[in-house]
């Protein structure tokens, strides 16, 4: 854990333009401040580096990753691999508490798709103006989130209220998404969460999000629906590329439309 938030931090410590100069060769982008990517987002204050990384070749789309620092795929690969073996653990227990098959995430490339995400939130001159991240739930399944052990930033939503999620040192966050909120037929719900800025300290974080291959079918999974349940089905079923050009354009506002 230690090794890879150094990676990152000298990565982001690059200016701009080296920065994204690693990210010039496809799968591997690089967002910064200036750029609105997500409509919703008017005000944030970060640079964002994503990359997918599919377990199953590894070796084919390493080859797409930045490659500084020198050390940056070596580690990223060993810690994407890790973190994946979590996350699929946590997954499994999910499933048992649900009451559907522990293999329920390993089916229909509903794990396939992994993607890195790795923000780097400088200080900023005036917080009261801008936010690192607006509101928002995880566009995935679960997202496991290190943070940045010693600047605080990320805050949930609670009764209204926000409530910081200070960090604690070698322990990861995990957020339930958007998909698993879907898939569990909304009795896992997705924190609301955000991040706001520092006058004093950059920050660091690096999420995992667990995502699907683009022709996932994304639906309440049909074992919460077996022996005479009466339950009925609260979300929509459609694939993962739909969801995703539908949450690019919508951004959060994309609730309402994956209601039944
Ligand atoms: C995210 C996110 C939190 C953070 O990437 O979706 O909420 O602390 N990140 O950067
Ligand atoms: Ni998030």
């Amino acid at each position: 854990m230690d090794d890879v938030m150094k990676v990152f931090k000298e990565f982001h410590s690059m200016p701009s333009k080296e920065k994204l100069n690693e990210c010039s060769n496809g799968s591997c982008k690089l967002y910064t401040s200036g750029e609105n990517h997500r409509r919703d987002a008017v005000h944030y204050w970060k640079d964002t580096l994503t990359h997918p990384c599919p377990p199953s070749s590894p070796q084919q789309y390493i080859k797409y990753w930045p490659n500084k620092p020198s050390n940056y795929r070596k580690v990223v690969g060993k810690y994407t691999e890790e973190v994946r073996k979590l996350g699929m653990k946590i997954l499994e227990m999910l499933c048992e508490g649900l009451g559907i098959r522990r293999e329920y995430f390993l089916c229909g490339g509903l794990s396939e798709n992994p993607s890195l995400v790795v923000h780097h939130y400088p200080p900023c001159p005036d917080p009261t103006l801008t936010l690192g991240l607006a509101k928002h739930r995880d566009p995935s399944i679960i997202t496991i989130l290190l943070q940045d052990k010693n600047v605080r930033g990320l805050q949930v939503l609670k009764d209204d209220e926000w409530f910081g999620v200070d960090p604690i040192p070698y322990a990861f966050v995990v957020n339930i998404g958007l998909l698993l909120q879907i898939i569990s037929n909304g009795r896992l719900i997705g924190a609301e969460h955000r991040v706001v800025t520092n006058l004093r300290n950059a920050r660091t974080s690096v999420a995992y999000f667990i995502n699907p291959s683009n022709e996932s079918i994304i639906e309440p999974a049909k074992d919460l629906f077996v022996n005479g349940s009466t339950q009925k089905t609260m979300y929509k079923s459609m694939s993962y590329e739909e969801f995703r050009t539908n949450f690019f354009h919508k951004g959060p506002k994309i609730e309402s439309e994956l209601r039944n």
